[in-house]
């Protein structure tokens, strides 16, 4: 059900997350804990830039084509994109499923479903939805496919959350970021991770540490809760792309 934007009058085609009820997800319509609210800030504060930085970097290293292929979609599907960002996977979601199928962007930051959702009408993709809810409390029961780039890293437990999606859906595609590649590509990444520390939660003094136990922790969860397996890495070793199938 589409609703009125909160900002600008605009309307947008985001629904928030409701259980059968129809009650609004408790954590992120308020009472939210301190984590989730900081990333939903962060985010929000960064759409309009890291939806630039996304769209023009959406070709480097093939990586985000690469994520789609390996999901393995049908025209007819439906695909779930877990923390969507701005949206810059959804075209080619949209490409794989067709005008038969349906794509849903699910993320907290209302700032950067704004901008998918911009991206929604300028297309006018009708079975392309966005809703605001938690990835860790998916609000979807079933899907053919489901996809994250560039998020398990922010969870606090990702084996947890990606053996929920592993459960939900046929086939599972998470794409992170890894600190084993070269010095130069680590170096690059110690940067980043310190820079949004208070996102990943990584404060310390491991931070690389930290967030090579997030990606190897979702890694795991497909190994254990996935048959059909396959990892490829991206851009100088810094990227992992980790496919998983039980169909
Ligand atoms: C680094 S951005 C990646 C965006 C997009 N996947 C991409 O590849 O460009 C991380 C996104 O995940 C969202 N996010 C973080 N934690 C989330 C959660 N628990 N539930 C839903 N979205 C979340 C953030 O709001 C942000 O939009």
């Amino acid at each position: 059900m589409a609703e009125d934007a909160a900002r600008g009058g605009r309307r947008r085609p985001v629904t928030r997350d409701a259980d059968p009820s129809g009650r609004v997800n408790s954590e992120v319509a308020g009472g939210e804990p301190g984590r989730l609210r900081r990333i939903r800030a962060g985010y929000d504060a960064w759409a309009r830039v890291y939806d630039w930085f996304a769209r023009a970097t959406v070709s480097v290293g093939g990586v985000r084509a690469a994520c789609v292929r390996a999901l393995e979609l049908s025209p007819g599907d439906t695909v779930v994109e877990f923390g969507c960002g701005p949206g810059v996977n959804l075209p080619a979601l949209r490409d794989v499923v067709g005008p038969t199928g349906r794509v849903v962007g699910v993320d907290v930051s209302p700032r950067m479903l704004d901008r998918a959702a911009g991206l929604v009408e300028r297309r006018g993709w009708e079975n392309v939805s966005l809703v605001e809810a938690d990835a860790e409390r998916p609000p979807v029961a079933a899907a053919d496919g489901v996809l994250a780039t560039f998020v398990t890293s922010l969870f606090p437990d990702p084996y947890a959350v990606v053996r929920r999606w592993c459960e939900l859906s046929d086939a599972v595609v998470v794409a992170a970021f890894v600190p084993e590649g070269n010095r130069a590509a680590n170096a690059a990444l110690r940067a980043f991770v310190a820079l949004n520390g208070r996102l990943f939660d990584a404060g310390g003094d491991d931070p690389l540490g930290r967030l090579a136990g997030r990606t190897d922790a979702a890694r795991r969860a497909l190994d254990d809760h996935t048959v059909g397996r396959e990892r490829r890495r991206h851009l100088f070793g810094t990227i992992a792309i980790e496919a998983g199938r039980n169909r």
